[in-house]
């Protein structure tokens, strides 16, 4: 039974990683006939002055099985709308874009980034989609929004400091969000420290992956 449990771990674990070796030699080097660019050629050297290396994390994209998997979890709605935050070059925008949301936003830092998620999103035909060039430190232009993606784009000081900004727009717009948050090293810890946020999955895919609703009538 333990032999067993473990040759099952072992497999699914193989066959993650070489799903994982697999999509970062895609992800790197093939460019799209269409001209849609997701590779990962931006590296943490070139994204310019208002880049602090310390705190965040260049580009590189999630990959459309672990977004996949996050939307079977959600299970939303019509009513339904989200926003990527770092959101790179658009690769999770243009996962997204395959369901039902409302709303789909994406919101990065990096001027040369942002600019080819808008053009990516023209080639792709989403002009509904909405990119906004922006530090997350300073952005509160969350109504549309109820779920909030993060794939990794920062360390648990600005994260906090984002949380705090979306609640403050909670204050203004109450209703049921979601935080997404993959890869996730410390980050839960700011989560857990705010009532009303609860733990609705942990994963791992093969990174950890954290969904987290925030509904603070529920708490005393
Ligand atoms: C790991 S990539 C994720 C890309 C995209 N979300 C995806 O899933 O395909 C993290 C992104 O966050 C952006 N980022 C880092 N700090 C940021 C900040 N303070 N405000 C907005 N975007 C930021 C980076 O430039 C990078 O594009």
């Amino acid at each position: 039974m333990y032999l067993k449990k473990n040759a099952a771990i072992f497999v699914r674990e193989s066959f993650h990683k070489l799903l994982y070796i697999y999509d970062s030699i895609v992800v790197k080097f093939v460019k799209r006939k269409d001209g849609v660019d997701f590779r990962k050629n931006v590296l943490p050297e070139n994204l310019g002055e208002d880049y602090d290396y310390d705190k965040f994390v260049h580009y590189v994209p999630s990959r459309s099985w672990q977004i996949k998997k996050v939307i079977k979890i959600l299970k939303i709605t019509e009513n339904d709308s989200i926003i990527d935050i770092g959101c790179g070059k658009g690769k999770a925008i243009y996962d997204f874009s395959n369901y039902k949301f409302k709303h789909i936003g994406g919101l990065e830092l990096n001027e040369e980034l942002a600019g080819i998620a808008k053009e990516n999103m023209k080639i792709l035909n989403l002009p509904d989609v909405e990119i906004y060039r922006d530090n997350a430190l300073n952005f509160n232009n969350y109504d549309k929004y109820n779920h909030f993606y993060f794939y990794d784009p920062f360390n648990f000081e600005i994260f906090k400091t984002v949380i705090h900004n979306i609640l403050e727009n909670y204050k203004k717009k109450p209703r049921e969000i979601t935080v997404i948050y993959q890869h996730v090293r410390d980050h839960d810890k700011v989560l857990n420290e705010i009532d009303g946020f609860e733990m609705y999955r942990s994963y791992r895919n093969p990174v950890r992956i954290i969904i987290y609703k925030y509904n603070p009538s529920r708490k005393g």
